[in-house]
């Protein structure tokens, strides 16, 4: 079989980030952009005559061609073998758990997460490290630079390899095994977590909603809750894949799991539901009529994890983004154990799991996850929920409740205000740069402002410094208003709100985070001139 070189021309116009290259599934389709992109991944690599690559995806539109157009070059490229999920589905954890298992030379993982899949929707491709983890700013820096000025890219023709059938084909020098996409995942999931008692718990009844949001998860699902966990197949809802995800949003919160939380809501509530997104790295838990935040859930996770197998030894330490809510501090305080505060974005995470300084980690975004793997992983949060509640033998809200209690309460909510025109959401961040110097000790109502900067990160292991991450105003009692813009929105500007109300007395408040925030959201506003400088008058997101 001969190696065919096919002449290109330079095509990137913007940098990939490290969850990658996110992009209309039309403009990876026209002629050279994949191979393009993926040659400038290869020519990175010091590809041995024994490397091996992960790959696979979140099912999504686009997914299954460019699966075979990856395998044909990664022969050419001296691949000696690709390790392909069955039917070219591979989570995100799962892909991050097959490159630590077999130890292969990374993988290139086909997602554009939550984002919306169809012929008219979104792609992605993103190559993580031989750590399981997204690819760190120095290689993907190297991408793009190698993608400047790429003039061949490299294929080898060979037969479309059946991404149905489990197995191993050989071609001349190299080989696709195509395998089980959920069993190596699985085992890893029965090896961490108290099976037998989460099973005690579906034989005594108790219920569960399960949402895949028709997206990667649903195999993952009906493998552990289902068949391994004994719950009842009515227990998920939207667990088959669909290349256009139902033509959903698969993004696990309040607003674009609306489905689950009306069940949730309703009556015949389950005792526990959650959801999960387009690649399975993201979750959302959820008791009857009862919705537990991203950052309760960490700190509850972590002030929990002696009652899970995998962490009955300790935690060697804990870390959260920025804007997530401070609940895990306080946690980690109790147990003395350290806990860092990372920007946002999960790449700041694996430097201190690889430096074994911390097992657990979260993000507000509905992200967590540990050391396990070195993605965030969705149903693992899931099974960490109800290996606690089979545990406590309580329900979500009492745990909830109960933390509170002990902790206090970090009531926490964000706001998103989407689609803002960059010079008007540049604005808003001007005016609270040109102010915060001089809010230190003003007053808004009850509270204080006690410091205020725009946040900076040094890595605690490789010294490398991040800064101007976010506008943080912090208040004497412990509450805090923090502003940001995003950096994965595609179109304008969104600007984030995070509001977080410290209240020590968890039975003098209002339950509903909104109430809760009323003076917050007010003080948020008057500081940032938002409405004033964008028009708008409410978020487009609440979660
Ligand atoms: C968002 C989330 C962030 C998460 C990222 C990737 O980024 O806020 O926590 O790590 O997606 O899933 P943002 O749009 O805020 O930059
Ligand atoms: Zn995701």
């Amino acid at each position: 079989m001969q190696v065919r070189l096919v002449n290109t021309s330079p095509f990137l116009d913007q940098k990939p980030g490290t969850s990658g290259l996110r992009k209309k599934v039309k403009v990876f389709q026209k002629t050279h952009y994949l191979e393009n992109f993926v040659q400038s991944i290869f020519d990175t690599l010091e590809i041995a005559n024994n490397s091996v690559l992960t790959l696979g995806g979140d099912g999504r539109y686009f997914n299954a061609q460019a699966i075979q157009v990856i395998i044909q070059m990664a022969a050419a490229n001296g691949f000696a073998k690709v390790l392909v999920g069955q039917g070219g589905i591979l989570s995100t954890p799962a892909a991050s758990h097959i490159i630590r298992k077999y130890h292969t030379l990374g993988g290139i993982i086909l997602s554009a997460s939550h984002n919306p899949a169809g012929p008219d929707e979104d792609f992605g491709i993103k190559y993580n490290t031989p750590n399981g983890g997204p690819a760190p700013e120095k290689i993907t820096e190297s991408i793009f630079e190698k993608s400047k000025t790429i003039q061949q890219y490299k294929l080898l023709s060979l037969p479309a390899v059946d991404l149905n059938t489990i197995g191993l084909t050989h071609f001349d020098g190299f080989s696709v095994e195509v395998i089980d996409p959920v069993r190596d995942y699985a085992d890893l999931m029965e090896s961490m977590f108290d099976f037998a008692a989460i099973r005690n718990l579906f034989s005594d009844g108790f219920s569960i909603k399960f949402d895949g949001m028709h997206a990667v998860t649903g195999p993952y699902a009906r493998e552990l809750l289902i068949n391994r966990l004994g719950a009842p197949a009515h227990s998920l809802m939207n667990c088959v894949v669909s290349e256009t995800f139902g033509g959903g949003h698969p993004d696990p919160n309040l607003t674009y799991a609306d489905a689950l939380v009306k069940i949730v809501y309703g009556t015949d509530a389950p005792e526990f539901a959650a959801a999960s997104d387009g690649d399975g790295d993201r979750n959302m838990i959820l008791g009857k009529g009862f919705f537990v935040t991203p950052s309760d859930s960490l700190a509850i996770i972590a002030a929990n994890a002696h009652l899970i197998p995998a962490y009955q030894q300790g935690l060697s330490g804990v870390a959260r983004s920025m804007p997530t809510s401070g609940a895990v501090d306080r946690v980690a305080q109790k147990m003395n154990i350290p806990c860092f505060e990372t920007p946002t974005g999960w790449k700041f995470f694996g430097n201190l799991m690889d430096a074994n300084k911390v097992t657990l980690c979260g993000e507000e975004s509905f992200g967590t996850g540990s050391n396990h793997v070195r993605e965030k992983d969705g149903l693992w949060a899931v099974l960490c929920w109800l290996n606690i509640v089979a545990a406590k033998k309580q329900s979500v809200e009492a745990i909830v409740k109960a933390h509170w209690a002990e902790y206090g309460r970090n009531v926490y909510s964000r706001h998103d205000f989407e689609g803002i025109p960059t010079e008007q959401a540049n604005a808003v961040m001007t005016h609270l740069k040109t102010q915060f110097k001089s809010l230190p000790g003003r007053e808004f109502g009850r509270y204080q402002v006690a410091q205020c900067d725009d946040f900076s990160y040094v890595d605690p292991v490789d010294g490398s410094v991040s800064t101007g991450q976010g506008i943080r105003i912090l208040f004497e009692c412990g509450s805090r208003i923090v502003f940001r813009l995003s950096g994965t929105g595609t179109e304008g500007a969104t600007i984030r709100i995070y509001l977080e109300a410290y209240e020590p007395d968890t039975t003098q408040h209002h339950l509903d985070a909104q109430v809760a925030l009323g003076e917050m959201i007010q003080i948020s506003l008057q500081l940032s001139q938002l409405k004033e400088n964008t028009g708008r008058e409410a978020p487009t997101v609440i979660t």
